[in-house]
């Protein structure tokens, strides 16, 4: 986009380039929302603008996005493939919860043995409810797990998770919020039992780019400014909540009273790039390693893999 100026003092047309800063990501998740907010109301106020495409990390192929947001699943699969890629802040970790009809007999994790699980094959869902179940000593083998559709808001349709945990076609599932929240409501608080595990797994929703862009004094200068706009939408995330529940629950087709439920599993803000958040992509490339069929990384790769420096930069302005 350009944007020309006529100055009526000067016999000049000054004409600046004008950038737009490209994000893909999934637009449907309550995870994303903190880059929504940051677009429209920090970083348009530096001058440049940043536009949300649906997509995510596998968009970083295509040059002209900038920046991609994803679990941290879908960023370490694609790493695989891309060895450019950078995982470069956290936006949200959120403790995922797996939810339990307790008529099917299921008091403990370890009840779980025999029953049919819904989850996301492929997806930070899936890794969560394998790793949470292992914890408990269960091995894939020991229960079936069943896929199925996310729900955000009431009433959730046939093919969802909710619908069927009513339904009896599952006896659990384990998914990001709110469809979690709305299993809990199906089937009444005092019918279920929830369970989670931030040190066996949590999601941590990252921020991405290559390292292309990084190396591109413009481009990099755009993501620093950015990644301010995103730190000044954080605090407003966790110190002032109720100004932005609406804006979210709107943005993502969600009811504000559910989403205040979930708020509290969503941790906002910037979180440390450092060495826990290596060993904890560590031990998750040790799983992902195995199901892909790939060699995991090393520990240097994983290293390269999370680059501090957009943030260390961001500091300093
Ligand atoms: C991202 O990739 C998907 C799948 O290839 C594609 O449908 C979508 O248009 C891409 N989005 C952007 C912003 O390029
Ligand atoms: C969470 O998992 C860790 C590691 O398996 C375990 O030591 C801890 O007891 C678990 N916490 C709860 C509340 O179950
Ligand atoms: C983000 O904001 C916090 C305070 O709200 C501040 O301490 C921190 O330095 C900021 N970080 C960046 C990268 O701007």
């Amino acid at each position: 986009m350009q944007t020309c100026l006529f100055l009526t003092l000067l016999p000049t047309l000054l004409c600046l380039q004008a950038h737009a800063l490209k994000i893909a990501c999934s637009q449907m998740w309550i995870e994303h929302t903190p880059l929504a907010y940051a677009a429209k109301n920090f970083y348009k106020a530096a001058g440049d603008t940043a536009s949300i495409t649906n997509g995510g990390v596998p968009n970083l192929s295509d040059s002209s996005v900038d920046l991609a947001a994803n679990a941290e699943t879908q960023g370490l699969k694609n790493y695989a493939q891309h060895k450019n890629y950078r995982l470069i802040g956290i936006i949200v970790e959120v403790t995922y919860r797996l939810v339990a009809n307790k008529a099917a007999g299921i008091k403990t994790l370890a009840d779980l043995k025999g029953k049919r699980i819904g989850t996301i094959p492929g997806t930070s869902a899936e890794v969560f409810v394998r790793q949470l179940l292992a914890s408990a000593g269960l091995a894939d083998r020991d229960y079936t797990a069943v896929s199925g559709n996310v729900c955000m808001r009431a009433p959730c349709g046939s093919g969802t998770f909710p619908a069927q945990l009513s339904s009896r076609q599952i006896d659990a599932f384990g998914v990001w919020e709110t469809a979690v929240e709305l299993g809990v409501r199906a089937l009444g608080e005092e019918n279920v039992v929830t369970f989670k595990n931030a040190s066996v797994y949590r999601e941590v929703y990252s921020l991405y780019t290559t390292e292309e862009k990084l190396r591109n004094a413009g481009a990099r200068q755009r993501i620093v400014q950015f990644v301010r706009a995103l730190n000044q939408t954080y605090d407003l995330f966790k110190g002032s909540p109720d100004k932005v529940y609406d804006m979210v629950a709107q943005t993502v087709g969600i009811d504000v009273p559910v989403l205040k439920n979930v708020w509290a599993d969503h941790v906002w803000g910037p979180g440390s790039l450092g060495k826990d958040l290596v060993d904890y992509l560590e031990r998750e490339d040790q799983y992902l390693a195995k199901t892909d069929r790939r060699q995991a990384f090393s520990r240097a790769e994983l290293e390269r893999f999370v680059d501090t420096s957009v943030y260390e930069e961001a500091m300093q302005g």
